[in-house]
């Protein structure tokens, strides 16, 4: 079975191929035009999705060594994304299932997050815990199979990645600015300044007051020492991604310990974040949990992932009409 799967949600153009339950190829053009405007514009990414989606595809199928007459399926991200962004792949991947004659397969971009743990081992076993962390989204899922998940906590406002990136303008940092915090994060301490984490019932989250907190602080220093975000930058953003990963650590721990469950997974762009990563890690070591972290490239959006989930639906059958639209709300 050779699978080419298509993802262009937001701001990247992605395609993958699977073949025989490897991933051949994960090609992925960014597009760096949004930096100038401090975060993504609708417009401006459905155009360069249009620009990159032939020459990125090519190359995916020419690096995975497969000839298009040799593809078993086609497979798109149908939603959660940007709706120009997801029409530009739909059509794209819509035109080529019906020129090459084999079937389609609709893509839930946050379950293929989650299946991305099952490009390469080790793999979770069901049923395990999932924390989604993106740009869009900040979910804790509970997943029984490939494709039998269920929600047990999300935010209520902003998403963690949101927070990282909100953060990161207000201290002039270009979009997107979760990997900036992350990378100076690393000289500062992360106990050097306390920023409120808020409380919110059960396992949803909520992270629209950190942002609030972050700007009156870095207004009230800066009006004293007009200089204040530069001498401590590192300080500040050590602070920030600790205050952010321990909102997310201790509903991660709660959903872990009212579920009894102990394999625990972190999926999407804020899992690439290093202070996340070793916080999760850590936790595992004294709970007792078997952690699952993604691959970097694995982490932020791509097609490989979107290939997976797709292996997953083409085994259990499930295809998709060509009458389908994108659908920008998508829910889990
Ligand atoms: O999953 P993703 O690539 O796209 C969405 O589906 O949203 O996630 C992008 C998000 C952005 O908010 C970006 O700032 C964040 O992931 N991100 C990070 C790091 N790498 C990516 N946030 C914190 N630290 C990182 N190292
Ligand atoms: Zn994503």
């Amino acid at each position: 079975m050779n699978i080419v799967a298509i993802e262009s949600s937001c701001d990247e153009t992605s395609a993958a191929v699977l073949a025989n339950g490897q991933i051949r190829s994960n090609i992925i053009a960014t597009q760096l035009i949004h930096e100038q405007y401090g975060g993504v514009v609708p417009e401006l990414a459905s155009r360069a999705h249009q620009q990159h989606i032939l020459p990125v595809v090519d190359r995916a199928l020419a690096d995975a060594g497969i000839p298009k007459r040799d593809l078993s399926a086609v497979a798109f991200t149908r939603g959660p994304g940007l709706l120009g962004s997801l029409l530009v792949g739909a059509s794209f991947a819509k035109a080529m299932a019906l020129g090459l004659n084999i079937p389609l397969i609709e893509v839930n971009h946050m379950q293929a997050h989650i299946l991305a743990h099952f490009i390469e081992a080790p793999r979770p076993a069901f049923p395990f815990l999932c924390l989604t962390v993106s740009g869009g989204h900040t979910q804790l899922v509970r997943v029984d199979g490939p494709l039998t998940m269920t929600v047990i906590g999300q935010t209520q406002d902003d998403a963690v990645g949101e927070a990282f990136d909100k953060s990161a303008k207000l201290l002039g940092l270009p979009y997107p600015g979760g990997p900036l915090i992350d990378r100076y994060a690393k000289d500062g301490n992360p106990l050097a300044y306390r920023f409120p984490m808020g409380e919110m019932p059960g396992l949803d989250f909520s992270f629209s007051g950190i942002k609030t907190a972050i700007m009156y602080f870095l207004r009230d220093n800066t009006k004293q020492n007009p200089d204040f975000i530069n001498q401590h930058l590192a300080n500040i953003c050590a602070s920030i991604q600790h205050t952010l990963v321990q909102m997310l650590l201790t509903k991660l721990k709660r959903a872990a310990r009212e579920t009894g469950i102990s394999q625990i997974a972190i999926a999407g762009g804020v899992s690439a974040n290093s202070g996340l990563r070793m916080a999760v890690t850590q936790a595992g070591h004294e709970l007792g949990w078997t952690v699952f972290i993604p691959r970097f490239e694995y982490c932020t959006d791509n097609a490989a992932m979107i290939a997976m989930a797709a292996q997953f639906k083409y085994e259990a059958g499930e295809f998709t009409d060509q009458a389908i639209s994108p659908m920008p709300r998508m829910e889990l």
